[in-house]
């Protein structure tokens, strides 16, 4: 089974080694995925589907352990949208954001909730659920540790990984992907933090709260969700954060404040006591006074004293009776022997592993994430950190692994080109993964023998674009990219939304859409990696040779003839310099006598030959 024995060129002290290992090692699986949470159960399925020898180690006893505990007060804040009026099974997922991607129709979460945002128990039973009917591999009660590479030849990255679970049985694996989240609370180094007590213990009886003085500090999504379960029995909540509120309506971002969180704004804003203040953690810290607790900052402007000494009326100046620490999580590296030799990212992705556009980490060869430990990829821009948007950077990840260790091209569908506008339209309206991973994953035309024919990519990471050859086994030269923004200044924490709530009609503005809308960039050579590089500020791509932007549209459907089929049309003309419109073979033969260029479902008629033939017989 090991690959390893079929080398015998390995140094002798390798061969040793790599023998003492196999002995002891119970088992030896190509593909070892870590957590089976959502995201390593979709990866699972996948691996399933494609016949591969995989397994998941999961070190509880359920599956989604994560979803036992949080969110504390357990609503999710992924919405469960069970009705669309419509019927297309790929359109609602873009509004269905706990479902896992599979062929079984039982597996939709609309069978196990119907609140909106559901209860995570009704997650973790839908993760059984969709574990065991799918017959996926997993290894419960398995805590895997101490991951080590071992250098074997044969091996594609040039080794395999060894791990032992709590009780020291040894494992061997070709490739390893990490699934398992971002789950370590993060707790700052600030003097004094062993008095605040942190959001994966607190009581979440509001009864525990009553008549309490409270601080908070963070000010995301779960700092809000404890706001909003207690400021009925406490005396006031304040809350701190190093920067601004970021509400989600105003940054699109969904890991941002959301509505069913934000009750605090309310009561801070209409002066019912609570409130919330922007405060560094630099210069924090804590002090006990008497059995309460107050939070001291340091003054950046004269030495020595620090706001509550210099300033009477400094804000936080009153003691608490408790302070709740809500900054987040990280990922969890001790499971890396040496885990100082596995790369984290550093600023905004310091919580992440560092990982290429690949999902690879850039420290591991052979080490892939997958769900929201390869969140950094798009954190604050995609979905990528939540269930709607990894079921679709896993399948992504998924392909790239089929094409690497397996030579299995990405799947792609072919046809004349005649056929692009319906195959367009078709996907402009319904998909779902481009529709979630706003700008990270998007739709690739390819064109081959002279633009008479396409190929159809979907889901690329737009980030891999001049790799796609490389990536998939697709050549490509010329190429068409779909991909779903938003206006460019349209998504900054601060901007008033509302008062872009009249967009225009007149298609001739669509470059000028704010909301999420498609946008199509053709390039007559494959951009190269310094073009990705150093593609402008704030752009998705480098400049392509032509761009069009398919207007905004309030009912989120790409499909009146007049504002967005007909630009779209003539956007596809301009690209081959002919017409596109469907032509019936008379016309064609006309237009083959009496003019010098024929329009292109003229030139599939010639083309075929046969095609006028069969059309006259
Ligand atoms: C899993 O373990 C917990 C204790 O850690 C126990 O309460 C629970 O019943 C177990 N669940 C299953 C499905 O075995
Ligand atoms: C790392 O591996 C070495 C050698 O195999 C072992 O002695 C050590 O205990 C391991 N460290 C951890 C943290 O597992
Ligand atoms: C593509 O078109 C050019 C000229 O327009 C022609 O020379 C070439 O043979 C064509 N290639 C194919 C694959 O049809």
């Amino acid at each position: 089974m090991n690959c390893c024995l079929l080398s015998s060129r390995i140094h002798i002290f390798h061969v040793l080694v790599i023998l003492l290992t196999l002995t002891l090692a119970s088992c030896y699986h190509d593909y070892c995925i870590i957590g089976a949470g959502p995201s390593g159960l979709q990866m699972g399925y996948f691996f399933q589907k494609s016949g591969r020898d995989y397994i998941i180690f999961e070190k509880s006893n359920v599956s989604g352990d994560f979803f036992t505990l949080y969110p504390r007060h357990k609503t999710l804040i992924s919405i469960n949208k069970r009705n669309t009026g419509k019927t297309n099974k790929e359109f609602n997922l873009r509004h269905d954001w706990n479902s896992l991607l599979s062929d079984d129709e039982s597996l939709l979460f609309r069978h196990y909730s119907k609140e909106m945002f559901p209860s995570s128990d009704d997650l973790v039973q839908y993760l059984h659920d969709y574990q065991t009917k799918l017959g996926i591999n997993v290894q419960f009660n398995t805590y895997i540790h101490n991951i080590q590479t071992t250098p074997c030849e044969a091996a594609a990255d040039g080794h395999v990984f060894t791990m032992s679970d709590q009780y020291g049985n040894p494992y061997t694996c070709g490739k390893l992907v990490v699934a398992t989240g971002v789950s370590q609370p993060n707790i700052p180094d600030v003097p004094g933090i062993e008095y605040t007590e942190g959001y994966e213990t607190i009581s979440t009886d509001p009864d525990d709260y009553e008549g309490k003085t409270v601080l908070i500090l963070g000010r995301g999504n779960s700092a809000f969700e404890v706001a909003s379960s207690i400021y009925g029995s406490s005396n006031l909540i304040h809350m701190v954060g190093r920067s601004r509120v970021r509400l989600a309506w105003e940054t699109h971002y969904v890991g941002d404040l959301r509505a069913i969180n934000n009750d605090l704004l309310d009561t801070y804003q209409l002066k019912s006591l609570d409130g919330i203040l922007q405060v560094g953690l630099d210069g924090m810290k804590i002090v006990k006074k008497g059995n309460k607790f107050q939070l001291q900052v340091s003054n950046m402007k004269g030495p020595g004293k620090s706001m509550d000494q210099m300033y009477d009326n400094f804000p936080l100046r009153e003691p608490y009776d408790k302070i709740i620490r809500c900054l987040g999580f990280k990922f969890d590296s001790d499971i890396f022997n040496l885990s100082s030799t596995f790369k984290m990212g550093n600023g905004r992705g310091k919580k992440f592993p560092a990982i290429g556009n690949d999902y690879e980490s850039v420290s591991l060869k052979g080490v892939f994430l997958a769900g929201s430990a390869s969140h950094s990829l798009d954190f604050r821009k995609s979905a990528g950190g939540f269930i709607h948007g990894f079921r679709y950077t896993a399948r992504a990840l998924h392909r790239l692994l089929e094409w690497r260790y397996h030579q299995v091209p990405w799947p792609i569908t072919t046809q004349p080109v005649t056929n692009l506008l319906p195959v367009l339209l078709k996907r402009l309206n319904e998909a779902s993964g481009i529709y979630q991973m706003v700008s990270v994953l998007a739709d690739i035309v390819i064109f081959k023998k002279n633009n008479t024919e396409f190929a159809y990519l979907e889901e690329f990471p737009l980030n891999l674009l001049h790799e796609l050859p490389e990536k998939t086994g697709h050549d490509a030269e010329n190429i068409l990219v779909i991909n779903m923004q938003y206006g460019e200044d349209f998504s900054i924490p601060g901007s008033d939304i509302f008062t872009f709530y009249k967009p225009s009609l007149d298609s001739s503005d669509a470059h000028n859409s704010n909301f999420l809308h498609p946008c199509l960039y053709y390039f007559d050579r494959l951009p190269t990696e310094e073009d990705m590089k150093y593609k402008e500020h704030k752009k998705h791509l480098p400049t392509p040779k032509a761009i069009h932007h398919i207007m905004e549209d309030f009912l989120t459907t790409w499909d009146a003839p007049n504002s967005h089929i007909l630009p779209l049309r003539r956007f596809l003309e301009n690209i081959f310099d002919t017409d596109m419109r469907n032509f019936h073979w008379e016309t064609c033969m006309e237009y083959s006598l009496t003019r010098t260029t024929v329009p292109l479902t003229c030139k599939e008629f010639f083309l075929k030959g046969q095609g006028i033939g069969s059309k006259v017989g």
